[in-house]
């Protein structure tokens, strides 16, 4: 069996620069993974079984995703056969350790670990241009999931520049308990663009950067504002921001016993926490 993290994804700063024409958003953004998220377990399904693939979904945030037709899980297997030919029949499960629809990138990651793990099944490089360009064809974020390290990302998300990044930073996940659409998100930006990305070492880029969704995103969903300010009051915090669309808002520390405390008293208010590390 092959097993294939799917590392949660933050938006360090997310710059909306312009509306395009073809329905998406030009980006500035800086792209960092953290240690923890979902998994994609793989495995032959034993010959002579019925030929269908089977897709189980298990974990605490499992029930989220019941009722969704058409997961990006199973959207990663039909574009990878139809790139590299019919493989199977395969055995998927996901294990769904992060909220749905939350800004941390939890489909992209999960699709992007599909493609990994059916490359290492089938003995393709990692680096094969072929899986970027299916990963770009089924998400803006996918693509940076599959490169999985810290990167500069442009175009729609899709154009990626990776730099050093800050490994090791203790990384406070929190989510209010709201999915909120990314699409009516980016549809409530108020078109002003406020500037590129800051130039300088990544975490003075991160610090002078901004999440320009975080405005709208408040406007579909206030409690944002108040975990936001929560975050921010916690001791020892370095920087407080929501990421990509949201509502998962995240705080970088300067210590790992800063964020465990913070923790402990934000999940006291009903709130999702997940204490980790930037990869
Ligand atoms: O690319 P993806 O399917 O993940 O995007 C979901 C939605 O988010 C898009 O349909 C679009 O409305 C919005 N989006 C955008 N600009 C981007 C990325 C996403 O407007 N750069």
């Amino acid at each position: 069996m092959i097993v294939e993290a799917a590392p949660a994804k933050l938006n360090l700063a997310l710059h909306v620069r312009a509306r395009r024409t073809d329905g998406y958003h030009e980006l500035e953004t800086l792209f960092a993974f953290v240690a923890d998220g979902d998994s994609i377990l793989l495995s032959l399904r034993h010959p002579g079984e019925n030929r269908d693939d089977e897709f189980v979904v298990s974990g605490p945030f499992a029930a989220a995703l019941s009722g969704e037709g058409d997961n990006l899980v199973l959207r990663a297997v039909r574009a990878f056969d139809a790139a590299f030919g019919p493989g199977g029949p395969l055995r998927i499960e996901l294990v769904k350790n992060l909220p749905v629809a939350s800004g941390i990138g939890g489909g992209s990651a999960d699709a992007a670990a599909t493609l990994r793990a059916l490359a290492r099944l089938r003995g393709i490089a990692l680096d094969e241009p072929a899986l970027f360009a299916i990963a770009d064809g089924l998400g803006s974020d996918v693509p940076a999931c599959l490169l999985g390290r810290t990167a500069i990302g442009t175009g729609r998300g899709e154009q990626l520049v990776p730099v050093e990044g800050l490994a090791d930073t203790p990384v406070l996940l929190v989510n209010p308990g709201i999915a909120v659409s990314t699409a009516e998100v980016f549809r409530r930006w108020d078109g002003v663009d406020r500037g590129p990305l800051p130039e300088g070492p990544l975490l003075d880029r991160a610090l002078h950067g901004r999440n320009d969704l975080e405005a709208p995103a408040l406007a579909a969903a206030p409690v944002i504002g108040d975990l936001l300010d929560a975050l921010r009051s916690q001791p020892g915090v370095t920087l407080a921001r929501m990421s990509g669309s949201g509502a998962t808002c995240f705080a970088l520390f300067d210590a790992a016993d800063g964020r465990d405390a913070a923790g402990a008293a934000l999940r006291e208010r009903g709130w999702w926490c997940l204490e980790t590390a930037l990869v």
